[in-house]
């Protein structure tokens, strides 16, 4: 090996352990500065499947945002349903979605047509297995607060505040 390309090779060598050395150090930089996705859900794949097949089919996303999206072209405000079994159980998602009129159980704002639909015309074990999948949607405790005031803002059309926050 000729002098000049040894030291061609030692300046990429270099090179390349200072670049490693960025990136570790930017790595651990970033620890605690993005925390990830807070939504999770606890279901296992059958339900998954089952749920996705339902949802699509009923089009949740028209009104509705899961796994922080939504279809862009629908303004309907109603909650998301990330973390929505943090709210409520397996057995009132049933109820809901078994009721010939939901907003018995949950009053809208909203104009007729934007409200949540009665479900009544899928079979038992479809809404069974929505409810099971709506209830595993959890969220981290660390932005269990901010979902909080989302969902109320959206429920209500108020701004949120400490004392009003309690929906039935
Ligand atoms: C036409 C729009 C629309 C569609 C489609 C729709 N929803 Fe809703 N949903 C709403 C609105 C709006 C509310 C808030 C209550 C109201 O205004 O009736 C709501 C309420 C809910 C709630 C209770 C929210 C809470 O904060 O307690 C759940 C759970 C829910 N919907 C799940 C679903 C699921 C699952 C689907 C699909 C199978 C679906 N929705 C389809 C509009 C819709």
């Amino acid at each position: 090996m000729r002098k000049g390309e040894k030291g061609i090779f030692v300046v990429m060598a270099i090179s390349i352990v200072v670049l490693i050395g960025v990136k570790i150090y930017q790595n651990s930089k970033n620890e605690g500065e993005d925390p990830g996705i807070p939504f999770y859900s606890t279901a296992n794949k059958e339900v998954k499947d089952g749920a996705a097949k339902v949802m699509h089919f009923v089009e949740c996303k028209k009104c509705h945002s899961i796994w922080g999206m939504k279809d862009f072209s629908q303004s309907v405000p109603a909650p998301s349903l990330d973390g929505m079994g943090m709210f409520r159980t397996e057995e009132w998602l049933y109820d809901y979605f078994s009721s010939e009129n939901p907003q018995e159980m949950l009053t809208s704002r909203l104009k007729p047509e934007y409200r949540m639909p009665s479900l009544t015309h899928l079979t038992d074990d479809e809404r069974k297995v929505l409810a099971k999948y709506i209830f595993s949607l959890k969220v981290e405790d660390w932005y269990l607060e901010e979902t909080k005031q989302a969902r109320y803002e959206k429920l209500t059309g108020n701004k949120y505040n400490n004392e009003a926050a309690k929906i039935k």
